[in-house]
């Protein structure tokens, strides 16, 4: 007896030492502890054992059986005959797959509040009747500044006030407007490229990233994003941009906002206008968030200046339009009361989380 359990001792070492597979293994299982094996054989013939032998010989036994067992249940805890898990670097060695164990959890994640904000003024301005187009942010001097009368010694041209780039001669643009290149510092440069491109009437909203050499702090960011509006028919008015704006500036802020235009002066639209909010936080007796004023500056804005049609080749004449232009961050600051721009880029999920 002893020697047959030394024998049986031996080979089972030996067999589990093996990568096996589910089937190999339930085989040995068989082999060994079924009903047929050769461990329950073995207890069969334990009363012809001589009795002081008999306990010893009951222990190894049994030691044996919860060897196996304890290979099997640890190898495949699910039902035998599924597949193997792959081996992890050997470590794993023999090891199944546990399908009962829960699965990795992926976070589903949702949108980032400054695309719900663009997402939902895009929504308002399609009700309009504006389409959505989209430009390149890497851009010529042409696009950013000169289509846009914006004169050669105008203090936002300087590097200070503008990421110009330093490409290579070869990578230069080739085209008609083969000039410094840069990234684009508003996305007015749309309008270029859209008018440049199609024929009135327009109706076009134009999101985008922007970017300003400025120093980063509450509210400032070196990018940002800004939503352009460009309309073009014949006999545009100024009142036609007021309408859209005030009903635009209800659609985000709420129904009983009003709205205010200040004269301005940009460039590329004439007469301009600088555009307010009655303060969202205080209803317009004023307070902290509008400085006291009851006012808050949102964006800019007015009627395209007939400089700008003739650098795109539209009759000035004929074609008649508005532009206006607004602070993405600024605009989504206001509405969820968020009071420094740097949490949007910090990806901080207790922040994102709230949206
Ligand atoms: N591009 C201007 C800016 O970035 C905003 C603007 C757009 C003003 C269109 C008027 C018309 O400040």
């Amino acid at each position: 007896m002893k020697e047959k359990l030394d024998q049986i001792e031996k080979d089972v070492k030996q067999a589990f030492d093996a990568e096996l597979s589910a089937g190999e293994l339930e085989a040995l299982r068989v082999k060994y502890i079924g009903r047929k094996g050769v461990l329950t054989d073995i207890i069969k013939s334990i009363k012809d054992v001589p009795a002081s032998e008999r306990a010893e010989a009951g222990k190894r036994i049994n030691d044996l059986k919860r060897i196996i067992e304890d290979k099997v249940k640890t190898a495949s805890p699910g039902r035998p005959g599924h597949q193997k898990a792959p081996a992890a670097g050997g470590a794993s060695r023999g090891r199944m797959l546990d399908r009962s164990l829960p699965g990795s959890r992926y976070e589903v994640g949702s949108r980032h509040p400054i695309s719900q904000m663009i997402e939902e003024i895009c929504d308002i301005c399609l009700g309009f009747g504006f389409r959505i187009a989209e430009g390149p942010e890497v851009e010529t001097e042409y696009y950013n500044f000169t289509a846009l009368n914006i004169p050669n010694d105008h203090p936002s041209r300087e590097t200070f006030h503008t990421f110009f780039l330093d490409l290579p001669e070869e990578r230069h643009p080739k085209d008609k407007h083969a000039n410094r290149i840069l990234l684009r510092s508003q996305t007015s440069t749309v309008q270029i490229r859209i008018m440049e491109k199609e024929k009135p009437p327009l109706q076009v909203l134009m999101p985008g990233k922007v970017y300003r050499p400025d120093a980063t702090d509450a509210s400032h960011s070196f990018m940002f994003h800004q939503v352009e509006g460009l309309m073009v028919d014949e006999d545009i008015k100024f009142s036609d941009l007021k309408g859209i704006l005030d009903a635009l500036c209800k659609a985000i802020f709420g129904a009983r906002t009003k709205t205010r235009f200040r004269p301005h002066y940009f460039p590329f639209t004439e007469p301009s206008a600088e555009v307010d909010v009655s303060c969202i936080i205080c209803g317009g007796k004023g307070c902290r968030v509008c400085g006291k004023k009851g006012w808050l500056e949102i964006l800019g804005a007015g009627m395209v200046n007939p400089k700008v049609f003739e650098a795109v080749g539209y009759p000035p004449d004929k074609w008649s339009g508005f532009a206006f232009g607004m602070g993405v961050e600024r605009i989504a600051m206001l509405k969820w009361g968020i009071s420094d721009i740097r949490i949007f880029y910090e990806n901080d999920l207790r922040f994102l989380r709230q949206f």
